[in-house]
């Protein structure tokens, strides 16, 4: 049977202007606090797609009401206290899901819950989370010892603990400061590298507790806290796509609009930069305690950089597109620090490699590191790994010659509507 696939033709300039849908890190933790709060509160502009609706019917199941109002979300929470799920809850391909969901889990006294996704969340690491949570008293069982899902987890009573993150993630900081509000003391989390603090800015948002010093952040048992409406920004990751993809196409000039400019997320405009790209931006307005703004980018000829390795887990999400830029600047591009990557959605370090390839590109893939050959790409195959972010990079990294993406439903993960998108722009050339 013929796999599925979408054919790119070669994209003439894209011009114009466009809004991206609501970033995904701000949507699954803004739909948890909701559920948790007292009383109704908005979500606007949330992201629909793959990987939040698995929260939204994941917080449904722990009985907190999530309406859908056009293209916003109404939920009515639980005031801090979740209810026992019927069955077994399915995280999908959502890793922040999972990982967030055993933090807050863990300390509802009285729940019991069992958690499970897809093939590629059955395999990603959760004992980054397990092993700190059960310090603090948390109750979880699962595979391979707690390592792996399916999990199941019985609230039980917590002490807070001080926790260096031993792995850059925000999602392991993320876990324990939910958890945090459950249990007795301090809970601190030390980020030895700093990573996304959209959970942060959500405490302050809702006014749970929080003392951030330094490196050092800090939560403790929180009193019911009321709802309170959240405007969601413009996904930065899924803007990155249409930025690269103008800097690669002649005569192309995009202006993104509303989207997040979060200093933890853009790292991607440093090293864009770096490497030569005609780039402005502007933050605007802040909501919900995160800058929001537009960026523009104009056609550019790239050449090779070394990337920072500080820099990567401030764009851990747009390594991927950044490859894509890399096979089409002068010379050699060095992207080291790639070790995370290889526990995503996909093993991305070989993603890429694989990728790159196909499309005609020399790259050499260490354990942690990739060298990618500049120069351009040839038309050829994409093979998304069930990966979004390598369906819509490498479909970007093509765009100029054309390519043949397998299995483009991917993208519907984090951006549904995104090939329509990237068509739009280009036809409106
Ligand atoms: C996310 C954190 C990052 C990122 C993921 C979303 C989050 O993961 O890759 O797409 O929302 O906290 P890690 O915490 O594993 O780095």
């Amino acid at each position: 049977m013929d796999r599925a696939h979408l054919d790119l033709a070669p994209c003439g300039p894209l011009r114009g202007s466009l809004r991206v849908p609501g970033d995904k890190s701000v949507t699954h933790r803004g739909l948890m606090l909701l559920s948790l709060a007292q009383g109704e509160g908005r979500l606007f502009y949330p992201l629909k797609a793959g990987d939040t609706l698995s929260t939204a019917r994941a917080f449904q199941a722990l009985g907190a009401e999530i309406l859908e109002e056009g293209p916003h979300f109404l939920v009515r929470g639980r005031g801090l206290r979740l209810r026992e799920p019927e069955d077994v809850l399915d995280c999908g391909n959502a890793g922040t899901l999972m990982r967030l969901l055993l933090g807050l889990l863990a300390g509802q006294e009285g729940v019991f819950a069992v958690l499970t996704g897809d093939a590629s969340l059955r395999r990603r690491p959760m004992g980054r989370v397990v092993e700190p949570l059960r310090r603090m008293g948390a109750q979880i069982e699962g595979r391979e010892g707690g390592r792996r899902a399916p999990l199941a987890v019985r609230g039980a009573p917590l002490r807070g603990m001080a926790y260096t993150l031993p792995v850059p993630s925000a999602q392991v900081k993320s876990a324990l400061l939910l958890a945090g509000l459950f249990a007795e003391g301090t809970t601190e989390v030390v980020e030895p590298v700093p990573t996304r603090d959209h959970t942060e800015r959500l405490f302050r948002h809702f006014g749970l507790p929080l003392e951030v010093e330094g490196n050092r952040i800090r939560t403790r048992r929180t009193e019911p806290f009321p709802a309170r409406d959240l405007l969601v920004p413009g996904d930065f990751s899924s803007a990155a796509f249409f930025l690269v993809a103008a800097l690669l196409v002649p005569g192309s000039e995009v202006v993104v609009e509303g989207v997040g400019l979060n200093p933890t997320r853009t790292g991607l405009l440093r090293v864009l930069r770096e490497m030569g790209a005609h780039l402005e931006w502007q933050v605007l307005e802040g909501e919900a305690g995160e800058p929001v703004g537009w960026v523009r980018a104009r056609h550019s000829p790239l050449k090779g950089v070394s990337v920072d390795p500080a820099l990567i887990p401030l764009m851990v999400d747009e390594v991927p597109i950044l490859a894509a830029a890399a096979a089409w600047a002068e010379g050699e591009t060095y992207i080291p620090n790639l070790g995370e990557l290889r526990v995503k959605e996909s093993d991305r370090v070989a993603a890429i490699a694989h990728n790159l390839r196909a499309l005609g590109v020399e790259v050499e893939e260490g354990p942690d590191w990739l060298r990618i050959r500049g120069g351009g790409v040839r038309p050829g195959e994409v093979e998304p790994f069930h990966d979004h972010r390598i369906a819509m990079a490498f479909a970007v990294a093509g765009l100029p010659v054309g390519v043949r993406v397998f299995e483009p439903q991917w993208a519907e993960i984090s951006y549904p509507g995104f090939f329509q998108d990237l068509k739009g722009l280009c036809a409106a050339s």
